[in-house]
């Protein structure tokens, strides 16, 4: 047996059929399918641990509170933090967000004040910014994408002013894949003072992150996108900057002491974990991160890279199919359309086929503007597919052609 089908192996969602076709999963840029040992890793903990943590003193509780801390040594060093507190549990990488757009960035922005983007980012990393700026007179500028979906680093860097007090963008982009030089854009943020706030939700999944070396202020995750549960994700930040904060929301956990006079906060990181949180989802994550280690990312980016090219050739191959932003640093995302056929109804033919990819604006409205579209059809690409589904991502397309185009 290959190795990719022992992989593929322990993806249990993989082995069904649609209909009569064979499962091809192409939309892990939308969600991950989940190994084996994270749906253990779950199944176990509310079926032999499961109780609230940070508060019991009885042996359940301690054995939660010990797997939910392990969790979060787990990411921080997958992550390469400098300490686990630098760790917050939140939501998902739009939780994360919002999280630093208002506990960091609403408290310290004034009119005058400007927050930079890029025109390649997910709804997630635009809205949160466009609300804190109705909120503090701070406006917000975009730094441009190039025709190969690239960033336009030298629009970025005109861009980068005295008066930028905070640069967000992604690490990689959701809808093209476009992998952006993080180092280098925290690295131009710093010359001039502004705080770096980084969307890593599509990038952990697929290639290696390290704090130390990015030596970004903020890095938002989502544990989904990387083989772990649905409503768990993490929000790195620097030490100092979230001893800094203050609170985002109130509740229990996130205080030293309660007084109807005066309330104490509690330590970083559960200052801003307020209320019983997404245990057994932290778990799953921290499980998920194990697999990712024992996976390893070289396996992973080689793995990921040869099928990207390849699924680039079979789609290239085909009369009337064009790629969109394709640029050479891309984290596995084939974006494209079909002459005269609309992408939801290649979706939908696809589907028939067995193939399940995204279609839409994938939450990335402006990007589809810079292209003049309003949608694309996307197959992104993770470590249990191989080189056979995009082979049948190919037919299926030509077959969408054959009954539409
Ligand atoms: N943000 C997710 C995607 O890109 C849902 O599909």
């Amino acid at each position: 047996m290959s190795n990719t089908q022992i992989i593929a192996d322990s993806f249990p969602a993989l082995h069904q059929t649609i209909g009569d076709k064979r499962l091809v999963y192409l939309d892990s840029a939308a969600t991950t399918q989940k190994p084996q040992c994270v749906i253990d890793a779950i199944t176990s903990y509310y079926e032999h641990d499961n109780a609230n943590i940070h508060r019991g003193v009885h042996t359940l509780s301690m054995r939660a509170t010990k797997a939910y801390e392990n969790a979060r040594q787990s990411v921080a060093s997958l992550l390469q933090a400098s300490r686990k507190e630098e760790i917050i549990f939140v939501r998902g990488a739009t939780e994360a967000i919002n999280l630093v757009a208002q506990a960091f960035a609403r408290p310290i922005l004034s009119v005058g004040d400007e927050i930079l983007i890029t025109e390649m980012e997910h709804h997630s990393n635009i809205v949160p910014w466009q609300l804190v700026c109705e909120q503090t007179g701070a406006s917000l500028k975009v730094a441009k994408v190039n025709d190969d979906g690239s960033l336009n680093i030298d629009s970025f860097k005109e861009l980068l002013t005295k008066d930028t007090t905070i640069v967000a963008f992604a690490h990689v982009s959701n809808a093209i894949g476009t992998i952006n030089p993080i180092r280098e854009m925290c690295a131009l943020a710093r010359e001039v003072g502004a705080i770096s706030v980084v969307d890593g939700a599509q990038a952990v999944g697929h290639i290696p992150v390290s704090m130390s070396d990015v030596d970004c202020d903020f890095y938002a995750t989502s544990g989904h996108k990387m083989f772990g549960p649905t409503g768990i994700g993490c929000l790195y930040g620097k030490h100092a900057l979230l001893e800094e904060m203050e609170p985002w929301q109130g509740g229990g956990d996130m205080i030293l002491s309660v007084s109807f006079e005066e309330t104490t906060w509690n330590n970083v990181p559960f200052k801003f974990e307020a209320g019983t949180p997404n245990i057994a989802g932290a778990i799953g994550l921290g499980a998920a991160v194990k697999w990712i280690e024992s996976f390893g990312y070289d396996a992973m980016v080689q793995h990921e890279q040869e099928l990207l090219a390849y699924g680039r050739d079979v789609l290239q191959s085909i009369e009337g199919v064009t790629l969109i932003g394709a640029s050479e640093h891309n984290a596995g995302v084939i974006a494209f359309t079909v002459a005269g056929v609309h992408p939801h109804d290649v979706g939908t033919i696809l589907d028939h086929e067995g193939v399940a990819i995204r279609t839409g604006n994938h939450c990335a409205e402006p990007l589809m503007r810079r292209f003049n579209l309003s949608a694309t059809c996307r197959a992104s690409i993770s470590v249990y597919n191989t080189s056979k589904d995009l082979d049948h991502l190919g037919s299926a397309v030509q077959e969408a052609i054959r009954m539409l185009g």
